[in-house]
């Protein structure tokens, strides 16, 4: 069943081939984030066309799952939500993964009662813990499905070759790290369309940089993520790494009167059939940024040249 297909109203010009992320809603480790600010937006979005909300019941542990569900109100019949399970924290708040299908369960109604919710649109396992079956897994969501409280369901944060060819039929998404700086899951991205799911790349903007605002000189401070070294295009490295990429992309936005993150966002619905990007939003003006982004048709030729600056990485 292609049920994002129909859920976003595929050829709808109202529809918006955008993800709402609301990770930073969650205000945990994303530097300043103002709460109005992305309520604000969220309220737009819905009017603009965006049809699907990401988050995840670890996003500020339950935070930004609550805050959306307050944020949507009346407005939930007319979003579709997406949220994830999986991801736990022990007693001395350390993060472990859990997909079996008995947490499955339970982590489902703790995030319908944070969103206030009767049902998920498309609920995703975060991270693949390694030891569950993911055949088990399925099957607990599957369960889930024919009670109506999900209506479609994800892989997430998995490598394809970890997953059996069993379950891809069943997936309406797969999501996974992808955007200019990082192609490293591109051939798997195709492989899962080609079952007839959608692609829901997060990090498009690879947290920011793409939009061109950060240089070679930013660091973060400790209450941002960005700051920790596994968010390596902040790194020294990283940064000067995608400042040689920042070059090729203002040049192309400025031939197409477009900005660097509305290209960089364009770029994976090009490279990438079926492909519905995330993008982490804080403000209203990133929310119509990444709306105009999401339907600029990128020139044959631009891509190209982008794809360029990449090899040439
Ligand atoms: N499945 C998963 O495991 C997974 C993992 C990570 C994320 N996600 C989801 O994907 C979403 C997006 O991923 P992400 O947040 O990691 O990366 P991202 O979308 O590449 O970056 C988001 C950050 O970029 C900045 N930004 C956004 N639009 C901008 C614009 N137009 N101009 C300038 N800056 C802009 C904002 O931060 P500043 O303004 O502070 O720079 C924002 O917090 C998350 O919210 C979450 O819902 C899923």
């Amino acid at each position: 069943m292609d049920f994002l297909g129909s859920l976003l109203g595929e050829g709808s010009p109202t529809a918006l081939p955008v993800v709402f992320g609301c990770e930073q809603l969650g205000g945990y480790e994303w530097g300043e984030v103002d709460i109005g600010e992305i309520r604000l937006a969220i309220a737009e979005a819905v009017e603009l066309g965006v049809r699907l909300f990401d988050t995840a019941d670890c996003y500020g542990r339950g935070v930004s799952e609550s805050r959306l569900g307050r944020a949507l109100g009346s407005g939930r019949d007319s979003a579709t939500i997406s949220t994830k399970f999986g991801v736990r924290f022990n007693a001395r708040g350390g993060v472990f993964y859990d997909s079996s299908p008995e947490w499955c369960e339970v982590a489902l109604l703790a995030s319908l009662e944070r969103l206030g919710t009767d049902w998920i649109d498309l609920y995703q396992i975060h991270y693949w813990d390694g030891v569950t079956p993911l055949d088990d897994t399925v099957a607990a969501l599957e369960r889930l499905r024919s009670k109506g409280l999900i209506r479609a369901y994800g892989l997430s944060n998995t490598a394809w070759e970890s997953v059996p060819s069993s379950i891809w039929a069943g997936l309406s998404t797969y999501s996974m790290e992808y955007s200019l700086l990082n192609r490293e899951h591109e051939d798997s991205a195709r492989r899962a369309v080609a079952f007839g799911g959608w692609f829901m790349p997060y990090g498009v903007l690879a947290q920011g940089l793409l939009s061109g605002k950060y240089d070679i000189e930013t660091r973060f401070g400790s209450d941002d993520r960005r700051s920790d070294p596994r968010y390596r295009h902040f790194t020294p490295a990283g940064l000067r790494r995608g400042m040689r990429m920042m070059e090729t992309l203002r040049a192309c936005a400025r031939d197409l009167n477009a900005s660097p993150a509305q290209l960089a966002i364009a770029w994976t619905r090009k490279m990438i059939p079926r492909c519905l990007p995330l993008v982490g939003i804080k403000s209203s003006r990133q929310l119509t940024e990444a709306a105009e982004g999401s339907v600029l048709d990128l020139p044959e030729d631009v891509t190209m040249r982008l794809l360029g600056a990449v090899l040439d990485d």
